[in-house]
């Protein structure tokens, strides 16, 4: 089904930068870039379809960065061309390191990278609103901005998830703000420092109680910068045998047929029963594609949580189960829907969710990005601190001046309002991980922007932020 692409060629351009302070980049690979409309994902003209896998071998409890062992990515490449996919998904990487051979050799093979912004040690907190508040601070938005500047180069990174499962059950949706904060601040810094729209946004867990409102959340607002590009979700809920209905995929088609952002399954792949993979030509058929954009499938290497499609023998070489052999013809009988597979272009924010027992969140503000990493947006970032054993931001720095219940958090981002807290965490395949948010498999997120260099300076952000109070005020 995959068709083989010539060796890369791989196009270096010096694009002119608006800003003195911007550090010159270059875009590498010969993808094309995904861009968004609408409610869908697009490759030039045609419609993008996300076939892929979860991709952190030794899981998310002690990750390392597979980008860096090329020995190891050249291997499972190979798998990756045999299974037909087009997209992988990473949750940590070391952003302190160059990733230019890896991301040069996933480019030749046709793949797309699909990357989560935090790291085990850097990423929100959501044990508390306390936790929450400290944990957004310079040095966790240091990093995340450190991981943009490393990868925005690379014309095969797709997305960044700006979160994965931060939120993840009925009581921690105050995480919310936060988390919406952080793909502002993604977006900002994309549209003040990247050469090209990157999608920014983020991965939620399957809660049934929150995940409308989480939907409905990230993707409202009058301020275009804190509201998502895309909005994905990890689904374990076919469990085969399976179909359409039973799973109840179709209702969540129903659910979101006026959504406004492309969506995915940023994990799927329940393991209660053999998995046959039959929910392939399900989320590739037009019963879905009007709605959804593909997904991930959860995981690549088997690890300890049963879930996998090779084992990694003693000489390191890799093994393909039967799970691998199923899911590969799967897609192989799965085209994607010709034409637009219904995908919508003209659509537009929906309402913010309402205040209610299963969605603690009584405001569209959030929280100002902290003063000490504003000058990063206008001068860069500068290294990332990489993966330390033992080294956390979540304590560090200078959190923002926002008040943690975000009673003086109007911003010029949203509509004067009143508004909660929130955090970051995950589930899916990778490693969960206690009570932070992170990558590993369970934590990340991303944004796009659609203006290019409208970012304010400091300063006039700081006034709107006060002349947004004043508003709030006098409303
Ligand atoms: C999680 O957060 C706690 C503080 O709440 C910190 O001590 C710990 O190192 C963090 N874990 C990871 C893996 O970063
Ligand atoms: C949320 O509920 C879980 C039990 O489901 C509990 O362990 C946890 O402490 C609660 N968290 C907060 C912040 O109340
Ligand atoms: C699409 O939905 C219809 C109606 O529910 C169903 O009969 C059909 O089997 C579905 N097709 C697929 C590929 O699931
Ligand atoms: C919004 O917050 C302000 C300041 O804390 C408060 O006075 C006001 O009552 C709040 N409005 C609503 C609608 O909650
Ligand atoms: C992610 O979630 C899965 C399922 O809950 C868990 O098995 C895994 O350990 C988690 N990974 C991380 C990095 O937290
Ligand atoms: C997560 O937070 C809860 C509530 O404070 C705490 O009891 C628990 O020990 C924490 N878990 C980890 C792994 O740190």
């Amino acid at each position: 089904m995959k068709s083989i692409l010539p060796p890369a060629i791989a196009a270096y351009s010096l694009l002119a930068t608006s800003t003195l302070a911007q550090v010159v980049k270059r875009q590498q690979g010969s993808l094309p870039p995904i861009t968004t409309q609408g409610n869908a994902f697009y490759n030039g003209n045609e419609r993008f379809y996300m076939r892929g896998v979860a991709y952190q071998p030794g899981g998310a409890a002690n990750a390392a960065d597979p980008l860096l062992d090329m020995g190891s990515l050249r291997r499972d490449v190979e798998q990756f061309r045999n299974l037909g996919i087009n997209t992988i998904r990473i949750y940590t990487i070391d952003n302190s390191q160059n990733h230019d051979e890896a991301m040069q050799m996933l480019d030749e093979a046709g793949i797309y990278l699909a990357l989560d912004a935090n790291t085990p040690g850097y990423s929100l907190n959501r044990e508390s609103l306390a936790s929450l508040h400290a944990s957004y601070n310079n040095v966790y938005m240091q990093s995340v901005f450190a991981t943009v500047d490393a990868f925005a180069g690379y014309n095969n990174l797709l997305l960044f998830f700006s979160g994965n499962e931060v939120i993840n059950a009925r009581n921690n949706t105050n995480a919310a703000p936060y988390i919406k904060a952080v793909t502002r601040d993604m977006k900002q810094y994309i549209a003040a420092q990247a050469d090209r729209q990157i999608p920014v946004g983020y991965s939620a867990a399957d809660v049934a109680e929150n995940i409308e409102p989480q939907a409905l959340y990230f993707a409202c607002g009058e301020d275009e910068m804190a509201r998502a590009d895309f909005f994905a979700f990890n689904d374990y809920s076919w469990c085969d045998p399976s179909s359409f209905t039973e799973s109840g995929w179709n209702v969540k088609v129903q659910t979101y047929s006026d959504y406004s952002l492309p969506i995915f399954l940023s994990e799927f792949g329940c393991i209660t029963g053999t998995r046959a993979w039959n929910e392939i030509e399900v989320l590739y058929s037009e019963n879905m594609t009007s709605v959804y954009s593909g997904g991930l499938a959860y995981e690549y290497t088997f690890e300890p949580n049963g879930y996998g499609l090779v084992e990694v023998n003693s000489n390191g070489e890799v093994v393909p189960n039967d799970d691998f052999d199923r899911l590969q013809q799967a897609y192989e009988r799965t085209p994607n829907p010709s034409g637009d597979g219904g995908a919508r272009t003209d659509t537009s924010p929906p309402e913010c969710p309402p205040t209610s027992d299963e969605w603690d969140v009584d405001t569209v503000n959030l929280p100002v990005i902290p003063e000490d990493a504003r000058q990063y947006i206008t001068d860069g970032a500068g290294t990332g601190p990489g993966l330390v054993p033992g080294e956390t931001s979540q304590w560090a720095g200078t959190p923002s001046e926002t008040e943690p219940d975000l009673s003086n958090g109007v911003t010029v981002s949203e509509s004067p309002a009143n508004g909660t807290t929130g955090g970051s965490g995950g589930r899916g395949g990778g490693a969960q991980s206690d009570n932070n948010s992170t990558a590993g498999g369970n934590n990340t997120a991303g944004t796009a922007s659609e203006s290019g260099a409208d970012y304010l300076g400091a300063d006039t952000f700081v006034v709107l932020t006060i002349l947004g109070l004043a508003a709030s005020i006098l409303l």
